[in-house]
């Protein structure tokens, strides 16, 4: 009988769904009830329809938890702003192609900071606009729903986009992340991991749920 090897899926809360009077405590209860990393959404009001908060949030945040920080920008021109994230602690910095001109020079910047670099995939955005760019890529980011709020729901569309991520990596000469973003419950958790997903971002599942660890624990149980 052929025993399965569990695999650690990482999950990263999004703060955006946290309690924003509350967020150092918040922060710390997600860390104890095992999140591997912060997820923090950062929106300008002009790349998507909607604002969240900014470099001194996470420089504020950043003395009170070790979990690596994993910016997700939603800000067009982001190549202006990239050196304020790293330097207010940002570990992972993920942008949208359609974010700035050249998606090649974004990434070398984040990587030549000693940052992981990510690319984040639109609902519409196809896996091509990373083709060229995989070498300075750590992490590949889908949008499981537009991006610009919480609480929606989870695009099934893109289970077939994920499957097809998990091929090009599979191929890749280097580790990349395959993390998925938006409407990830404990059961769309089962189907993007099935499609070769590793890594799952959270806001309204984890941090409106009663008990963060058990939420947690129930994301994970999907692998
Ligand atoms: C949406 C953000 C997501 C969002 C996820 O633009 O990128 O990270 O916070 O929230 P839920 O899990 O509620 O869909
Ligand atoms: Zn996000």
């Amino acid at each position: 009988m052929v025993v399965p090897v569990s695999r650690h899926v990482t999950v990263a809360p999004s703060l955006l769904a946290a309690d924003f009077g509350r967020l150092k405590e918040e922060v710390a209860a997600i860390e104890a009830a095992g999140a591997d990393w912060l997820h923090l959404d950062i929106m300008d009001g002009h790349f998507v329809p909607n604002l969240s908060f900014g470099p001194p949030i996470l420089a504020a945040l950043r003395k009170h938890t070790k979990m690596p920080f994993d910016v997700h920008l939603m800000i067009t021109p982001v190549d202006p702003y990239l050196d304020a994230y790293i330097d207010a602690g940002a570990d992972h910095i993920s942008l949208h192609p359609e974010a700035g001109p050249h998606l090649h020079r974004s990434l070398q910047h984040i990587r030549d900071a000693g940052k992981k670099a990510g690319v984040v995939l639109n609902p519409a955005t196809s896996p091509d606009t990373i083709a060229w760019a995989l070498d300075l890529t750590d992490i590949i980011l889908v949008m499981s729903v537009n991006p610009g709020f919480g609480g929606q729901s989870f695009l099934t569309s893109q289970l077939p986009k994920i499957a097809q991520l998990r091929q090009l990596i599979d191929a890749a000469d280097h580790p990349i992340v395959l993390a998925v973003d938006g409407g990830i419950t404990a059961t769309t958790a089962k189907a993007v991991l099935a499609a070769g997903a590793d890594t799952l971002i959270a806001g309204t599942s984890v941090f409106r749920a009663p008990d963060y660890a058990q939420a947690i624990g129930a994301l994970r149980s999907g692998a």
